[in-house]
């Protein structure tokens, strides 16, 4: 696939086909995504992934919890969008409205809560003791991730929703304390739902772009 079409084609996908994705595609994947640069070629992460059974009883656990109004109690710690500073306040402003108008966005909640329906989802955990500077790793690991993903035909959902509750996925995954998870990914085959037609803009590179 050519790279720009591989760029445009990877966007957040809230509802997923029942159809699993082969054993083999997941490895390539992950073994794509460890490319990824990081400091000292430190690589600090590991991915567990979940898929049928163990998914189900995620899915399930996460369902229970949201329907129970349970809060969120990530391993990385979460800021009230007010304090992150102006730029990401105002973008973060804009897309919530769009969200809460937008009609492809109706089941927007249900489709969190859900967790997508998606058929796998792979967790990117870093240990305790790494500094900052993996969490920074475990980005460029996600998103070279999610593009290999594209690239073999398959869709990508990166979200908070799907690491607020760590204890589920540390039950079903055998993951220890030691671990911190940073980052969950849901990987699948986008289903025809119109939640995925949803379209998002990126500010003018001028924007944010200094060259001198
Ligand atoms: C760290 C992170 C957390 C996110 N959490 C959520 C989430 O909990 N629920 C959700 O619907 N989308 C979530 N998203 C998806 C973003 O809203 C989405 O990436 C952004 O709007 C850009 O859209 P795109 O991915 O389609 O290009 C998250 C994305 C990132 C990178």
């Amino acid at each position: 696939m050519e790279f720009s079409t591989t760029l445009k084609k990877r966007i957040s996908i809230r509802d997923f086909k029942n159809e699993q994705v082969s054993k083999e595609i997941l490895r390539n994947i992950v073994s794509d995504a460890q490319q990824a640069p990081s400091w000292a070629n430190s690589q600090p992460w590991r991915v567990y992934i979940a898929t049928g059974e163990t998914m189900k009883n995620i899915q399930k656990s996460h369902l229970k919890k949201s329907e129970k109004g349970l809060k969120g109690s990530a391993d990385l710690p979460v800021k009230d969008i007010q304090d992150w500073g102006k730029l990401p306040f105002t973008n973060m402003s804009t897309w919530l409205d769009k969200v809460n108008s937008d009609a492809t966005m109706k089941d927007f909640l249900t489709a969190n809560v859900n967790l997508w329906n998606a058929p796998a989802m792979a967790y990117l955990t870093i240990p305790k003791t790494t500094p900052v500077w993996s969490v920074y790793d475990t980005g460029a690991f996600a998103q070279t991730l999610m593009l290999s993903a594209t690239n073999r035909g398959v869709d990508s959902m990166v979200a908070y929703e799907n690491i607020k509750y760590p204890d589920e996925i540390r039950e079903n995954l055998d993951i220890k304390e030691e671990e911190l998870i940073i980052a969950g990914i849901a990987l699948g085959y986008r289903s025809e739902d119109k939640i995925n037609t949803f379209t998002n803009s990126r500010l003018a590179t001028e924007e944010i772009l200094t060259i001198k």
